[in-house]
């Protein structure tokens, strides 16, 4: 027999790239590929790429330049491209790197395995058609192996709502739900492999309405569906539009427990003029009223968002705006970004705001958040939490995991194996994690 093919993966962006990057690492394992961690003894490199902002895209190619010298020394090593660049570039990547063989968009990645065969006989191979079968139930390599405590599961793909800003809508396409027999199949087999907490994926994933016995299911119904699987211990999910906050998903906050407390809620901005130039289709209020029941249904929850600062015409009483939301949230956790022009967006044709001022704003912003950060997790101090085991620590007898709260945890003098939950009473809070000690 011989020898595997080696297979390296680089994966950029959000989850959803994470999610993938695990299938084609599965599909590709058909065909004889085992994963190595180092480019240097590939027999492909696969970068899994995203688009969302130019920094991330233009990366791509600094990375690939990297191969150019192991690719004189093995001409039989395959370059290939997949995700959001992929699908937004695709010829033009070719074009740019002539040592790419081949070029895959997020949804074709089930044809990977005829594409890798042709890229093996010489040809250079390039896919991004948005085909209407379901590439998830294609990629069907699975091999039962063993694997970590935690997992994401795409429920739901691309997004119809088309802000002013975004590439998603064009690199992922329209939205699509899968249905959920294949899902709770797919969770089933996730658990049986020892994983216990599971994070349902979407770009808009509380827009979830796929086919269930019964008609279209909402994400509520789903997670009640996935509540029921034995040995599931947590179910989290990520990314949602406040527009798509159904009530019974905020009464499944309330009242599910295995759903943990923990909301990422992207609102962008502050300023209702901004919302409406971003075509967010919801104002500061309605989201400030939104957070509001979201936190009568489960008091404790810690409330995540992303934002953008320096959106065209953005002014500096927008700005303020944007701070006084933040302080009327209070987030446990937030991502903000410094808007980044994307060729082909509505708002790449509007008058930019002064890079300096977005800079200066940006770290306003980010002083702010990174406070309110350090408050909630300060204050998980002297409280009792669950916590998921998922790797040992530094120290001897440390174990680290996960809060219900998604607050990294260290325990030390932990007697408890990978993938065991614990109570754990919070004894001190430090930059970047909390340490606590077992409660018997
Ligand atoms: N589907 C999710 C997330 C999409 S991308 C949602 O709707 O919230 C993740 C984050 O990247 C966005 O929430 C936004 O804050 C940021 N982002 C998207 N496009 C951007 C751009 N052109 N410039 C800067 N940040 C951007
Ligand atoms: Fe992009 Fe807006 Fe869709 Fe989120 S909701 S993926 S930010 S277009
Ligand atoms: Fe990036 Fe594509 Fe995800 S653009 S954020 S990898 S959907």
């Amino acid at each position: 027999m011989s020898a595997p093919k080696k297979l390296f993966i680089k994966t950029y962006g959000c989850q959803m790239n994470v999610y993938d990057s695990e299938r084609m690492a599965e599909a590709l394992g058909g065909e004889g590929y085992v994963e190595t961690k180092s480019p240097d003894d590939a027999d492909m490199i696969l970068l899994n790429t995203c688009h969302i902002r130019e920094k991330a895209a233009e990366k791509v190619y600094s990375e690939l330049g990297r191969f150019k010298g192991l690719k004189a020394e093995k001409p039989d090593l395959k370059i290939g491209v997949a995700g959001c660049v992929a699908q937004a570039e695709g010829q033009e990547i070719m074009r740019r790197q002539p040592l790419v063989d081949l070029v895959v968009g997020p949804q074709s990645y089930h044809r990977l395995p005829e594409m890798e065969a042709k890229a093996r006989e010489g040809e250079k191979v390039l896919d991004t058609d948005f085909p209407e079968e379901d590439k998830f139930e294609k990629l069907k390599n699975r091999p039962k192996a063993k694997r970590g405590p935690t997992a994401f599961l795409t429920v739901q793909e691309g997004c119809d709502k088309f802000c002013a800003f975004c590439v998603v809508p064009y690199t992922r396409g329209a939205e699509v739900s899968r249905p959920a027999d294949r899902i709770l199949r797919e969770a089933q087999d996730l658990v049986e492999r020892g994983v216990r907490e599971i994070t349902l994926l979407g770009q808009n994933v509380n827009a979830y309405h796929g086919a269930g016995a019964n008609g279209d299911m909402t994400l509520a119904q789903l997670i009640w569906e996935l509540d029921k699987v034995d040995g599931l211990e947590r179910i989290r999910f990520t990314t949602s539009h406040p527009n798509d906050m159904q009530d019974d998903l905020i009464e499944a906050h309330g009242t599910c427990a295995k759903l943990m407390p923990y909301l990422h809620l992207p609102v962008q901005a502050g300023s209702d003029k901004i919302l409406k130039r971003m075509n967010r289709a919801h104002t500061a209020e309605s989201y400030l009223r939104l957070i509001e029941r979201i936190r009568a249904a489960r008091p404790d929850i810690l409330i995540s968002g992303d934002f953008i600062v320096g959106f065209p015409e953005e002014t500096e009483a927008d700005f303020q705006a944007t701070l006084d939301l933040v302080e009327g949230v209070k987030y446990g956790t937030a991502y903000s970004f410094k808007y980044s022009t994307r060729p082909g967006t509505p708002a790449a044709e509007r008058p930019q705001v002064d890079p300096k001022e977005a800079d200066d704003r940006l770290q306003r912003l980010q002083a702010l958040l990174t406070k309110q950060q350090r408050e909630v997790q300060d204050s998980m101090v002297g409280r009792d939490v669950t916590v998921l085991f998922e790797k040992a620590g530094r120290l001897p007898g440390q174990m680290v995991g996960k809060s219900d709260y998604l607050h990294a945890v260290h325990v030390a003098d932990c007697d408890r194996a990978i993938g065991d939950l614990a109570r754990v009473r919070i004894l001190s809070s430090g930059a970047n994690s909390l340490a606590g000690a077992l409660i018997d």
